[in-house]
Formats: structure tokens, C-alpha cells, sequence
């Protein structure tokens, strides 16, 4: 055996005390690190003959790279939607690593990893009050959880047709439609990689009066046009800049109607089902077909984690399309369910288990304080740009994010000012543009997230504008 690996089976104490050590720091002095470096500079580095071994590694780590760690999980990262991770994501992911199981079945490969598996999709179903007809698993983030549930209603698009997608190919497939309002930019890739193409996506109208959602009586108009023809209805659970949700009841309504297939992006919108006040936003998207949310958002565990919701009346359908071609060290793929034949991924981590540890230390009513602990900040921030002479909100404040711009100032202005911003490393926000206008969005889903930092964040949103 090499030298280092021969040392290190013995000193795996020693090497994870120093990790921990590391984690140690960078948990306590979280408030304080930077949410954004100015971009590195680095020599890369060259392959070793011998390598040093795990502590020198470790050592090199901690001086070139650990500086530069922004902090993604910390109370000020406002950007894209950036979940944190919790103390118990945090176990069940470090445990996930040293477990390194495979996930595949319950009943073949003899490890309990698929069992974890289950009970984590059983919990978030009880989370967000899903029936138990909602079967499901784990994918790396929404886009491929958008992506493993528009590949089942692909094939269920076929299946209308008569045709068996999985085995013909997209080919045998002719005019296949997705409507939807105000997909996620990731739909789009999403049906790039499926090979149904971008300009399958029609657009339904928006709601007048500065709405995202779709407007219910332009898809019903768009679904008569198809003349009976099946198509795919994309709903948002959440849009990205201003958190409008298409209307679900109403969806509902139109499916007994008309035969499409009824997917729903809910990536973080899902989260609001665990709270009371909000749950009504999302209200009959159980009566979809299909339904993606990211667990690295709302969630806050690590990346990757989000979960692919699809209906257990088209299981077969999705064994079809994710079934491997019969391989006989793998098993008879008829005989015993395993998730290598129901997700896009064969091999995987056991992404499950932070999942499960958070759900299980949390618990229902932790992951309400999250959700409207984060709303009640994102109003707060709401509010004091809507009082303020400096800046301007250009949306009201549905859920948790914020879209505002500068008040009476260039349209060039706003990306200086938010370069300045992201630069002071304080808080982090990411740009759009809504209603034409450049504008900054701060979307909130840490757990870490307080009152007294959404007050010190303004204080400096307005000494630079003041500078300026
Ligand atoms: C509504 C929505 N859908 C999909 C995605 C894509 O998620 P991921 O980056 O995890 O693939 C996001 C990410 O912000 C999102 O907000």
C-alpha cells in the first residue's frame, strides 16, 4: 500500500479533528465573513509525485482556497435563492460522506440507504401536506428535478400518441406544446435537453396589474385551440423575481376539462404548504401530476438536493423512461423496484439522509419559523425601501423576495450600486431586470436570518447610494 494511505488508516482521528476544528471556525466567525470575494487570483497547482499526505493537503486548503470561502450559508447571502444549511443537515451530510452508500434498492443491494431514501420522501410529504399518492426521489437541484418530471410527461405525451418515447425516441413525436406563464429559465433547458426543444414552450398571458401568474382564462383559451390535442401545463409554484403563483385550484379545475399533464416548478414556493398563513397560495397543486422542489433551497440542507414528485399512477411510465437496458449484474429491473431505474442518475449519494436528519431535528413547526421568519424579513426590507427617498420597490412583497430598484436615479446606476454592494461583502444580492427596468432582487430562505440583519443591510444600501 502507498505510504500516505498505509499512515492515514490509522490518523483518520487526527485528520477529522483538524476538519472539525476548521468547521469550528468558520461556523463562529460566519456573521463576519465576507458574502463575496473580488475574484481570485490563483497559480493552479501541480499534481504531486508523492503527495504530502491529508494535513498538508488540509493546510494548503486552509491557506489558498478557505480565505476565498464566501458565506453562502451565512444570514446576509440574499442572492439567487441560497438556502443555508442547518446544524442537523449539516451531520446527516458529513454522515452521508462517510457512509458513502449507494442508493439504489431496498431489497437488493442490502444497504438501508434506499429505506432512508423513503422515509425522507414520506416526511416531506407530511411537511407539505402531499397525499401519499405522491411517490418520489432525489435529484441534484430543480433542474433536474423539472427535468426527470417533464421526461415522464413526455412519455406520457407518447402514450397518447401511441408511442413508446423511451424505446422510439423523440422523433416519433409530433407537436408537443408546454404552456406556461413564467417558467424558471431552467424549464427551458430542461426541454432542450429532452429534445422537445425551446419552442415547445408557449406563453400563456400574465395576469394584468404587475402579476407573474398566468392568467387562467388565456390557458384555457390556448388549451380549446389544441383541439383535444394532450399538451403539458408548466406551473410556477413561485416565480424567481416577484414569488407570484399561478393559480393551482384553478388548474385543477381546467384539468378535468382538458387532457394535459400538470407540472408544477414549486423549487421553493413548495415550502409555503408548512405554514398556515400561506399554504393557501399553493393550495390543489396535490391534484397535479408532477411537482419539483429544491431542498437546497427552503430546505437548507447542502448542495445538491432536490426532490422529483411524480403521481404513483404513472410509475410506469417513469420506470420506462429511466429504465436501464437489462443488465444482469444489476438485477432483474421488473422484479424489485430500484431507484437506478426510476431517476435519471444510476449511481448517487445517499442525498436523502441530511434531508431526513433536518425534517426529523426540525420538525414541522421548525420549518414554519423558517419560512415566516423569512417572509416577515423580506417585508421588513420591503418596507423600509418603500419608505425610503432612495429606493423604489417594484413589486409588492408576496413571500420572501424583494425586487427594487433605485428611486429617480439612471438605469446605470443601479448595477454600480449593487457592484459596490456585493463588493463592501456584507450582503449579497443579485441583479434582474423586471418591467423593463434594472433592478436588484434579495430572496431570503436562511434559517440565520434576523431582524437586526436585514436593518444593517439597509443601513448600508444607503450610505453607498449616499457616497454615490
Ligand atoms: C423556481 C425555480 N426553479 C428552478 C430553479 C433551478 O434550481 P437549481 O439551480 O437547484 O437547479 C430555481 C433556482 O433558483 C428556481 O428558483
Amino acid at each position: 500500500m502507498n505510504n500516505w494511505l498505509n499512515r492515514e488508516i490509522d490518523s483518520c482521528s487526527q485528520i477529522l479533528e483538524a476538519v472539525k476544528h476548521s468547521a469550528e471556525v468558520y461556523l463562529q466567525n460566519i456573521d463576519e465573513r465576507p458574502t463575496a470575494v473580488p475574484p481570485p487570483r490563483l497559480e493552479p497547482s501541480t499534481l504531486p509525485t508523492e503527495g504530502a499526505g491529508t494535513l498538508a493537503a488540509l493546510d494548503v486548503f486552509q491557506q489558498r482556497f478557505a480565505p476565498l470561502m464566501v458565506a453562502s450559508t451565512g444570514p446576509r447571502y440574499w442572492g439567487f435563492v441560497t438556502g443555508g444549511t442547518t446544524p442537523a443537515a449539516l451531520a446527516g451530510d458529513w454522515l452521508t460522506s462517510l457512509y458513502d452508500q449507494n442508493t439504489q434498492s431496498a431489497s437488493q443491494t442490502g444497504d438501508v440507504s434506499a429505506v432512508v431514501e423513503f422515509e425522507a420522501i414520506k416526511l416531506l410529504r407530511e411537511l407539505f401536506g402531499l397525499p401519499e399518492s405522491f411517490f418520489g426521489g432525489f435529484v441534484s437541484g430543480a433542474t433536474m428535478s423539472n427535468f426527470t418530471c417533464l421526461a415522464v410527461a413526455r412519455q406520457w405525451y407518447g402514450e397518447q400518441l401511441g408511442v413508446d418515447v423511451a424505446e422510439e425516441g423523440v422523433f416519433a413525436l409530433k407537436d408537443l406544446k408546454i404552456l406556461a406563464a413564467q417558467p424558471h429559465s431552467c424549464v427551458y433547458k430542461d426541454l432542450a435537453m429532452l429534445g422537445l426543444g425551446r419552442h415547445s414552450l408557449i406563453k400563456v398571458n400574465l395576469l394584468p396589474d404587475n402579476r407573474e401568474a398566468m392568467d387562467i382564462a388565456d390557458l384555457e383559451a390556448k388549451l380549446i385551440a389544441l383541439n383535444g390535442q394532450p399538451c403539458i401545463v408548466c406551473a410556477s409554484g413561485g416565480t424567481v423575481n416577484t414569488v407570484d403563483f399561478d393559480d393551482m385550484q384553478a388548474i385543477a379545475t381546467l384539468k378535468k376539462k382538458y387532457n394535459f399533464w400538470w407540472h408544477i416548478d414549486a423549487a421553493f414556493g413548495g415550502f409555503v404548504a408548512c405554514s398556515p398563513q400561506f399554504a393557501p397560495l399553493i393550495q390543489g397543486w396535490e391534484q397535479a401530476d408532477s411537482i419539483a422542489v429544491d431542498l437546497h433551497k427552503w430546505l437548507n440542507v447542502p448542495y445538491d438536493s432536490a426532490v422529483a414528485l411524480v403521481h404513483e399512477k404513472h410509475l410506469g411510465l417513469q420506470l420506462n423512461t429511466f429504465q436501464n437496458a437489462n443488465a444482469a449484474y444489476l438485477g432483474d429491473p421488473k422484479a424489485n423496484f430500484n431507484f437506478l431505474n426510476f431517476l435519471p442518475e444510476n449511481s448517487r449519494r445517499m442525498r436523502a439522509l441530511p434531508a431526513w436528519m433536518t425534517l426529523m431535528a426540525y420538525g414541522r413547526e421548525g420549518y414554519r419559523d423558517i419560512v415566516e421568519r423569512n417572509v416577515a424579513n423580506a417585508r421588513l426590507l420591503g418596507e423600509l425601501i418603500e419608505h425610503s427617498a432612495s429606493f423604489k420597490l417594484l413589486a409588492p412583497v408576496r413571500l420572501n423576495c424583494v425586487c427594487f430598484t433605485l428611486k429617480d436615479r439612471p438605469q446605470a446606476e443601479v448595477s454600480q450600486f449593487l457592484s459596490q454592494l456585493v463588493a463592501n461583502g456584507n450582503v449579497y444580492m443579485t441583479p434582474t431586470v423586471y418591467l423593463g427596468q434594472s433592478a436588484i432582487r434579495a430572496a431570503m430562505v436562511n434559517w440565520r436570518t434576523q431582524e437586526a440583519d436585514v436593518e444593517m443591510a439597509f443601513v448600508e444600501m444607503e450610505h453607498i447610494l449616499d457616497k454615490q
